[in-house]
């Protein structure tokens, strides 16, 4: 072996790169903040800003705009822990922007799912586990809260189980819960982690004992839910199989870990977990072949197009994730879709709220690369190979508005400025094929906003928007020439091309969907398109 490529092969086994899923306030940022400070990234807690404007059901753009620096220069992470590096990619919290949380997910090679001990399984975490299982992307497990009144453990297993369909296996077992939470036993060990109250903003070091059965511990929980607690552990190791990394690597198992991320317990395990069991950064496929990440080659695609991510530099940053081989700086790339080289000095990665330049990245790091209109999201760049990569979806939106222009003479600008931010993946826009209409799809009512104020901004066109009779839309897929054609002039009035140039069949109401879908077997209804 070479030394470049023992080098690569040595940083590709360092790296995990992974991102969160949760519902909102399942504690997704303050778990960010406990990761970032057994990371070293940041000395205390606190320090990371609340990003309640993500959260917040507001359609005040501008007001968000001015948060966006904030939660934009936080959204990769990379920090080293115990001889690893990790890369943990934040996903926008609003729900509005799901489309390119979904987006984020296909650059990372696993996920951590933050769980409210209180709630259990919640919608977005469904929908989010939904796109996990579409690549097999292995899940770590955290039961969040354990400081407050959580729960029965056995039945939050069971819910994971039942909703998620993925098969739970307890790493840890919480001993007690609320003020009584008394730490976590864990299973594999025979170890007892104890809990400190009020020590969440730094990293103290906790007390281990072997095995559990202890009378302070007992006199803390209190005798009955001491016993229940003996218990449930009981069943608990009755009930779910044993950890199995096959099983786990194929998104089968998740390994299940208790504690509180306000209180920063808990959460080195969950790193320990990830350094211990989660994938280096794995193959991608791409239309030609599988692409390695210990090739020499370099590869990699955008997932991520972000605009005004800082209000001091107003430029666009598309963010690749790297497959294969090195980033140094300056290195010439072979941009696939436009089939010419560029040179890239100035790539960025974002540490902390920090810009920084950037001098090397492997694969699974993620490079920020500025972007002057000529990058999109699906784009993949190599050092010369013909290469595409696969697997970084449009999701099909579910609310849509007709745009109207206020100065009809605008219609140029308006297009241009509808084609660039649905590159972006900003919006989708369709053109049916009865109207010259152009209609905006979203996968959240925000979207809209931002567009229209985008349009304002960067384009100088005003546009409004009005309600149209669309339910949903699916991409439309058929290999015989003939049930194509006549599915064509059929379905005539209700098709329309995509932002691509892709079919599309805009369904009025579900009923509907279902209708054709009966009546047409052999067309395909596709729910997501790849770039
Ligand atoms: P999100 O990003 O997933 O939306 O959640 P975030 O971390 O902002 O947490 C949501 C709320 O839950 C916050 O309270 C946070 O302090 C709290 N929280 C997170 N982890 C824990 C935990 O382990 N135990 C307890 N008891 N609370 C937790 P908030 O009142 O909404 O905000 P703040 O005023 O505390 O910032």
């Amino acid at each position: 072996m070479t030394d470049f490529a023992q080098e690569l092969a040595q940083q590709v086994a360092q790296r995990r790169t992974f991102a969160i899923i949760s519902h909102p306030d399942a504690g997704k940022t303050t778990m960010t903040e406990k990761l970032l400070l057994w990371g070293k990234a940041i000395q205390v807690a606190g320090t990371v800003k609340s990003r309640k404007s993500d959260r917040a059901a507001t359609s005040d753009w501008m007001e968000m705009e001015k948060e966006r620096g904030i939660s934009i220069t936080t959204s990769v992470m990379q920090f080293p822990y115990k001889n690893h590096i990790v890369n943990l990619l934040d996903t926008p919290g609003h729900e509005d922007f799901s489309e390119d949380t979904y987006r984020t997910l296909t650059a990372v090679d696993s996920a951590l799912m933050v769980i409210d001990g209180a709630k259990g399984v919640e919608e977005r975490t469904i929908k989010l586990m939904e796109v996990c299982r579409m690549r097999d992307t292995p899940i770590i497990s955290f039961v969040n809260k354990m400081d407050r009144e959580i729960r029965d453990p056995l039945e939050l297993l069971d819910e994971i189980e039942n909703v998620l369909k993925i098969r739970c296996v307890p790493i840890t077992w919480p001993i007690g819960t609320g003020k009584d939470f008394a730490g976590v036993y864990h299973l594999g060990q025979n170890k007892t982690y104890l809990y400190q109250h009020g020590q969440g903003s730094r990293i103290v070091e906790l007390e281990v004992r072997e095995g559990y059965d202890y009378p302070d511990i007992r006199e803390k929980v209190g005798v009955l839910a001491f016993s229940a607690f003996e218990e449930s552990l009981e069943l608990a190791q009755m009930a779910h199989e044993d950890f199995d990394q096959q099983q786990f690597l194929t998104g089968q198992q998740t390994p299940v870990l208790f504690g509180t991320a306000l209180g920063n317990f808990g959460v080195d395990q969950v790193l320990d977990a990830f350094v211990d069991w989660a994938p280096a950064p794995k193959a991608h496929p791409a239309k030609e072949r599988q692409v390695d990440a210990t090739e020499a080659g370099f590869s990699g695609f955008v997932f991520k197009i972000q605009a005004n991510m800082d209000p001091k530099h107003r430029d666009r940053i598309a963010f690749m994730r790297i497959c294969s081989g090195k980033y140094e700086k300056g290195l010439k790339m072979n941009h696939v879709r436009l089939g010419k080289e560029v040179r890239i000095s100035d790539a960025l990665t974002f540490l902390a709220g920090e810009r920084e330049h950037l001098e090397e990245a492997w694969p699974g790091d993620i490079i920020g690369l500025h972007n002057h209109g000529t990058i999109q999201i699906g784009d993949t760049f190599t050092n010369g190979e013909n290469l595409h990569f696969t697997g970084i979806p449009h999701f099909a939106p579910e609310m849509f508005r007709r745009v109207r222009l206020k100065d009809p003479l605008k219609s140029k600008q308006l297009q241009k400025g509808l084609k660039e931010l649905s590159e972006e993946g900003a919006t989708q826009v369709f053109m049916p094929q009865i109207s010259n209409d152009l209609i905006l799809g979203a996968v959240g009512v925000l979207q809209f906003d931002v567009v229209a104020y985008r349009l304002k901004e960067e384009y100088k066109v005003d546009c409004v928007y009005e309600p149209i009779s669309v339910n949903t839309v699916r991409w439309i897929h058929c290999n015989d020439e003939k049930t194509l054609n006549e599915f064509k002039k059929k379905a005539h009035d209700q098709l329309s091309l995509d932002g691509g140039g892709h079919l599309t069949y805009l369904a009025p109401s579900r009923v509907n969907l279902q209708i054709m879908q009966e009546r047409w077997p052999d067309i395909e209804f596709r729910s997501t398109r790849e770039h």
